[in-house]
């Protein structure tokens, strides 16, 4: 059945490797098979302050790298959240049916709480009626997201629920987490621990330069050495074969997995070929960023298109939502 599918990359930060692994891969195999709308979650990136170059220049960067690894603008609806004056309309309606006690227990504010004391903005209090807001415009019932966004998702469900409930209508499906038919890849970072993640300052773009990557891969963390003989990887270097497992040829890690297993493997050969394998992949990607930014035109009829359809099924929506509060033309 084809499903309509929404989600949106926040436009705070460079795609790296665990971006395209882990979501837009699967976002460019999906857009032939589902209704798909795909954004830049600008508005989102307001809880951080961007200064107003940073917010064009980002913004600008995200589109030209969705673009580069394959969405197609003919095929999905590709735009820019702040094209779509729908989405904070629903948004405002939604906020007057979101409690500020549910909101305040969710991780994702307790954690901004902790982490930006100086800056706990209503916006971050508020960050889930706005993703609800953008998932259920398009009355979507799939959502591609990570586990990181589950709770937001959640959310989502409950106040489309709960708009459903009140008004005894059954006007927005519950939007429900996608799951990939092939297993999800979690990309590693290159510190030794945990996912490839902007924040966590230790992913590879898909937009770094060549001597860039090799810093980057020859800085990795490793560890001392295999102990003994057919001993299982520690996680820096189960990281660093995971890595290699999506860039690399099946010999190439068949081969450094065999000399960690012998207790003969030398990292910074390890390290040498998976920065030039990574270089591999992504000179393509990175050759058509270039070209896709570099193309004021192109970026402008994407932009106009796809915000034209997107505000094509999120005014149907809205229409109808007023009239099911009780707005009436006079
Ligand atoms: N919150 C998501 C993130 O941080 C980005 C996002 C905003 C999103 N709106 C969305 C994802 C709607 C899916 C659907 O990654």
């Amino acid at each position: 059945m084809k499903e309509t599918v929404v989600s949106g990359i926040r436009s705070t930060g460079n795609l790296h490797l665990g971006n395209y692994f882990g979501a837009i891969r699967n976002f460019v195999k999906m857009q032939h098979q589902h209704n798909c709308y795909f954004f830049v979650a600008d508005w989102h990136s307001l809880t951080t302050h961007p200064t107003p170059e940073n917010l064009h220049t980002n913004i600008r960067s995200v589109l030209s790298e969705y673009l580069a690894c394959g969405i197609d603008p003919d095929v999905a609806t590709l735009y820019v959240q702040s094209d779509v004056p729908e989405i904070p309309e629903l948004y405002l309606l939604l906020n007057m049916n979101a409690y500020v006690g549910e909101l305040e227990r969710t991780t994702s504010f307790k954690d901004k709480v902790r982490k930006q004391p100086e800056n706990v903005n209503a916006g971050l209090l508020t960050y889930p009626v706005l993703m609800a807001a953008d998932i259920i415009i398009h009355r979507a019932n799939k959502v591609p997201v990570g586990k990181d966004q589950e709770q937001n998702l959640e959310m989502a469900r409950k106040f489309a629920r709960r708009f459903n409930h009140m008004y005894k209508v059954d006007f927005f499906p519950e939007p429900k987490a996608f799951s990939f038919s092939n297993e999800l890849i979690k990309i590693p970072g290159l510190d030794g621990s945990g996912k490839m993640g902007k924040s966590e300052g230790n992913a590879i773009n898909l937009i770094d330069e060549e001597k860039v990557i090799r810093k980057k891969v020859m800085r990795a963390v490793t560890d001392s050495g295999p102990q003994e003989p057919d001993q299982e990887p520690t996680e820096p270097i189960a990281n660093l074969f995971s890595l290699m497992e999506v860039v690399s040829e099946p010999e190439t890690l068949t081969h450094f997995k065999d000399s960690y297993a012998k207790c003969s493997i030398r990292y910074g050969d390890l390290k040498k070929q998976l920065a030039e394998d990574i270089i591999k992949f992504n000179a393509p990607i990175r050759e058509r960023i270039l070209e896709i930014s570099a193309n004021d035109d192109y970026l402008r009829s994407v932009v106009k298109k796809g915000a034209e359809k997107a505000r094509e099924s999120a005014s149907a929506s809205i229409r109808e939502v007023r009239k099911i509060i009780g707005y009436k033309s006079f």
